[in-house]
């Protein structure tokens, strides 16, 4: 069983990953209002993988005989002045998760809780995927240009990443 210190960190954290998906479906709409099909995929298969985070958190709650407390989502922005500066809000949004992440191995250690400090080592894996992901779309924006032909290419290269659901 989790303590409650671990319960309610781990729901907060629930909670930010959820966030994390309305903020990157919040992207994808945006990049849809301009016609940006590619990156708007790409985002919204962001959103999905980070619903996956937000259950992982739910079912390890549940299985070690928590109780998931669901609060309200805070609202996304929902609109960026260029599709650079969306990707740059989201490398710094991810940067923020890894920092929570990082909060959250502190805590299980201080709490001894090895089950949440191994659950968590998942997370700090991710992270470092995360941030890499989302970082290479900013350096190839900067280096193509966010307008013209080099986002046209960025476009068409980012609408071919697919979401694949893993096995259960
Ligand atoms: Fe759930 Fe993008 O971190």
């Amino acid at each position: 069983m989790i303590n409650e210190k671990i319960q309610d960190a781990f729901n907060e954290q629930l909670n930010a990953e959820l966030y994390s998906s309305y903020l990157y479906l919040s992207m994808a709409a945006y990049f849809q209002s301009v016609n940006l099909e590619g990156l708007a995929s790409w985002m919204r298969c962001q959103a999905q993988e980070e619903i996956l985070h937000a259950m992982k958190f739910y079912n390890f709650i549940n299985e070690r005989a928590g109780r998931v407390l669901l609060a309200a989502i805070e609202g996304p922005p929902i609109k960026w002045e260029s599709p650079l500066a969306a990707f740059e809000d989201a490398y710094r949004h991810e940067e923020k998760v890894t920092g929570l992440i990082n909060n959250l191995v502190d805590l299980a250690i201080q709490e001894k809780d090895h089950a949440a400090n191994a659950f968590l080592q998942w997370f700090v894996n991710e992270q470092v995927e995360e941030e890499s992901s989302v970082d290479a779309v900013v350096h190839q924006l900067k280096l193509a240009g966010d307008q013209g032909s080099g986002l046209f290419m960025i476009d068409r290269e980012l609408a071919t990443r697919v979401f694949v659901l893993p096995p259960a």
